[in-house]
């Protein structure tokens, strides 16, 4: 019914060569998989010679933040129609990074999400507790008021992929297991339900992110409301991406 995503989030890492390397291993391994989009989302120097390395195939592109106006003086940012000039369609908002490194509140990611909506591009909004809430029992509440501070009506659903990345997951080898995952991402369905209705929210695609690897990409794929994965360090390896991308497609065809 929904067609698995995933996502690579590069962070910052990969110089041009490095980038032209990675991408040309997914290339040639995505060929024969069928059933999985896919989407990698390179530091900005590199969205256009990656979109030029993309085009033709089925990978596509995205950004990992944006400005949330489309111009103006604002020293060191890109906006919208920058990322839709050079072939991006879509943009991740809302990472814990930026959240917390950053200190991107609601209200601020609530306008970026709605720019990317509004040029037409995807928004892949994250959220996700941190340790502490976890362990206080608030993990649903953070992330219903995540949800709540930038989705609305106004955001249409063919325009939004929801990532649920537990923060002390990301980057630390702790995965969630796959019931954990599970739990809250049937939290999070009822919940965009609330605003979309059902039959809309059972064709938007909920990811989960949060050490992804190989290793467990298919029993997290396999979990009914897992719909993708945002992965950081293991896209970072063209081998490795494609391993967590047939783990999908395997789990999508057997179900
Ligand atoms: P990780 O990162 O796979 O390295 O944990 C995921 C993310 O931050 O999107």
């Amino acid at each position: 019914m929904r067609t698995p995503l995933i996502a690579g989030n590069w962070k910052m890492h990969k110089t041009l060569a490095e980038a032209r390397a990675l991408v040309g291993g997914i290339r040639a391994g995505v060929e024969g998989v069928s059933a999985v989009d896919v989407l990698v989302c390179p530091p900005f120097q590199l969205l256009l010679p990656m979109a030029k390395e993309v085009a033709g195939t089925r990978i596509m592109l995205g950004a990992q933040n944006v400005h949330e106006e489309p111009k103006g003086a604002f020293t060191g940012e890109v906006s919208v129609p920058m990322l839709a000039d050079v072939g991006c369609t879509h943009v991740i908002v809302g990472h814990s990074e930026r959240r917390h490194v950053f200190g991107e509140d609601g209200q601020r990611l609530a306008r970026k999400v709605r720019a990317v909506v509004d040029a037409g591009l995807t928004a892949v909004y994250c959220v996700g507790e941190t340790l502490d809430e976890r362990e206080a029992g608030r993990t649903h509440q953070v992330v219903e008021d995540q949800l709540s501070d930038a989705i609305s009506a106004e955001i249409p659903a063919n325009k939004l992929v929801v990532a649920y990345e537990p923060v002390w997951a990301i980057g630390t080898g702790k995965t969630a297991t796959p019931g954990q995952a599970q739990d809250v991402h049937a939290f999070i369905r009822p919940k965009l339900a609330d605003v979309y209705g059902r039959d809309t929210t059972d064709a938007l695609r909920i990811l989960y992110g949060g050490s992804v690897k190989p290793g467990n990409a298919a029993d997290l794929a396999a979990q009914p409301d897992v719909d993708g994965a945002l992965v950081g360090g293991a896209c970072l390896v063209a081998g490795d991406f494609l391993a967590i991308i047939s783990a999908a497609a395997s789990v999508g065809a057997a179900t």
